[in-house]
């Protein structure tokens, strides 16, 4: 059986109360999950499904930060220097990680690909996206 990375549920905790937003971060949990689901038929799954669903969260996690990053301009968000680089170092080890995964195809590079992102995802919503809050529902999102 070997080693497993365990799903990311989605848990209210994670609501920052604007529906746009939500429903975003809801879809990247199920994205990733499809991964982790992937990640842990590896290597019975072939590398062209985990290739195809990796590229999904990119496509899907550059909309998502293109849509926070608007409204950071929209309404003057004050963060948003601080919070557009913690996107970027995202994407950055993100690229590294796929990058050896796709050098080396071994499943413990998986793994910390999954591990990567579940971690970061937790902590970047629960911290950081909440931070936002009150000035994008000042500026009339609900
Ligand atoms: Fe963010
Ligand atoms: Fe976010």
């Amino acid at each position: 059986m070997g080693k497993q990375q365990a799903m990311l549920l989605w848990n209210d905790s994670f609501s920052v109360g604007v529906r746009e937003i939500d429903d975003q971060h809801k879809e990247l949990v199920e994205i990733l999950n499809e991964l982790v689901a992937l990640v842990g038929e590896y290597p019975g799954s072939a590398n062209q499904e985990i290739t195809s669903i990796i590229e999904k969260i990119d496509a899907y996690k550059t909309v998502h930060f293109e849509t926070e990053e608007k409204y950071f301009k929209q309404f003057n968000y004050a963060g948003a220097d601080e919070h557009i680089q913690a996107h970027k170092d995202f994407n950055e080890k993100v690229g590294e990680l796929v990058a050896s995964f796709q050098k080396n195809s071994e499943k413990e590079q998986l793994l910390e690909l999954v591990d990567f992102i579940e971690n970061w995802f937790s902590d970047h919503v629960l911290n950081m996206d909440h931070k936002y809050v009150h000035c994008f529902k000042e500026g009339g999102l609900e």
